[in-house]
């Protein structure tokens, strides 16, 4: 099937109702691309490890859950934002017949890993950083571990995982039957962020941090890591989305921008789909004293390496506000955590009771939409003649964990 009509197929089939939306969705043309399996295949891991279904505890390794079935649309790389258009551009990949791809998963519901062109090409972007003496944070499927012992640049590897039964997934499976396996030292068991922080880590060359499923699970270990870039100048540090991350604080500040230049005046506000990113957003426009007088400045200002400066800044110079915004992750987990065990239980919905209880409005408040907010944006800058508006839908689909596949509506 052709890319064109793979993307035909994805708005006429997949169920609206199944996929929060936030994040752009495939464009026409632009940001999708062909792809035969045989092509994902030549990645070495998927060529040379066979991962076949083995559980420990709750943690399951398993090859053909994670289908990505033909003609439909997939993850393939990070997000990224044109600065003048300020649009953003997701990529993604349509396959001509099924794949089906290694996973970690967790219980039913968490999916920590799978192979495929989201994985393969972000591990292949961060990979000439990874060099010398490595540590990794979180093993995962052991896919960049593999990868890495087979890079000559690589001496050597530590790992530290959370879950003895993910060590134990890996060992069986990857490391144990991998060409350089002996590359790897020390496989450590315990919280990365701990580890990072307690031990001294001038012996490494690179640390890689990947302990999370989304830019939301990554902005407290990542806060956490970043200053560790000072105390180690000349280990590099690489993390798992980094891009993806900057371009969701980038939304959340144009959001911002765009209402102080509606309404200036009011507290500052914000899209708020992404909690953690939204409240480090504010706290960054809050510090910034930048001034925005044109389109140059705004591009400036929300350009990648600014952003970083200033949120490597914020983790450094400011542990009261990481403090915050770990809780409040805390606190979103704990709810879902809560709506979890309420989903499994058979009860009858009372409204009047539930207005009762003592619970905030609506965790998914996904807000205005991307594309309104460059447009107003830009037309106040701009005067607004010179530049597209982002076509139809810079919302889009957030395929949660790797780009885990939509639901297609039943065919009747
Ligand atoms: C996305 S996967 C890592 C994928 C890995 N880079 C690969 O190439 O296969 C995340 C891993 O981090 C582990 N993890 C989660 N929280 C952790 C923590 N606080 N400390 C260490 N590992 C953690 C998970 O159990 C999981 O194995």
């Amino acid at each position: 099937m052709e890319a064109e009509e793979a993307l035909r197929d994805y708005e006429t089939n997949v169920n609206m109702m199944d996929v929060p939306f936030y994040g752009p969705k495939p464009q026409k043309g632009v940001n999708i691309v062909h792809i035969n399996p045989k092509s994902i295949y030549t990645d070495p891991y998927l060529r040379q490890v066979d991962i076949t279904f083995q559980q420990e505890g709750d943690f399951i390794y398993s090859s053909d859950k994670r289908k990505v079935l033909a003609g439909t649309v997939a993850k393939r790389d990070q997000d990224k934002r044109n600065l003048n258009t300020l649009i953003r551009t997701a990529h993604f990949f349509t396959p001509d017949s099924d794949v089906a791809f290694p996973m970690l998963s967790e219980g039913t519901q968490k999916v920590w890993m799978t192979v495929e062109p989201l994985e393969i090409n972000t591990h292949d972007s961060r990979a000439k950083k990874i060099k010398g003496n490595v540590l990794y944070l979180g093993a995962g499927l052991g896919y960049s571990v593999f990868r890495s012992a087979a890079d000559q640049g690589v001496k050597s590897i530590d790992i530290v995982e959370l879950s003895p039964d993910v060590k134990k997934l890996c060992e069986d499976q990857v490391i144990g039957k991998m060409p350089n396996g002996d590359k790897v030292k020390n496989f450590f068991v315990g919280d990365a962020i701990s580890f990072i922080s307690n031990e001294d880590l001038s012996a490494y060359n690179s640390v890689d941090l990947d302990i999370y499923r989304d830019t939301q699970g990554m902005i407290v270990p990542y806060l956490k890591t970043l200053p560790l870039e000072e105390k180690y100048p000349k280990t590099n540090f690489s993390y798992w989305i980094e891009g993806n991350f900057y371009v969701d604080l980038q939304t959340e500040i144009l959001a911002i921008i765009r209402q102080m230049i509606l309404r200036p005046g009011d507290s500052i506000g914000g899209l708020g789909y992404s909690h953690g990113i939204g409240m480090l957003a504010k706290c960054l426009v809050e510090e910034a004293n930048a001034v925005i007088n044109n389109r140059e400045d705004l591009s400036n200002f929300i350009s990648f390496n600014n952003l970083r400066d200033l949120t490597k800044d914020f983790a450094i110079n400011n542990p009261s506000g990481v403090k915050k915004i770990e809780c409040e992750m805390e606190r979103i987990a704990q709810q879902r955590r809560i709506q979890q065990m309420f989903s499994n239980m058979n009860f009858v919905y009372i409204k009047e009771l539930a207005d009762q209880l003592p619970i905030p409005g609506s965790l998914e408040d996904t807000g205005q939409k991307t594309e309104e907010l460059t447009d107003a944006i830009l037309h106040y800058l701009m005067g607004g003649d010179e530049f597209t508006v982002a076509p139809e839908g810079t919302n889009g689909t957030d395929f949660g964990n790797n780009g885990l596949s939509f639901t297609k509506k039943p065919s009747k």
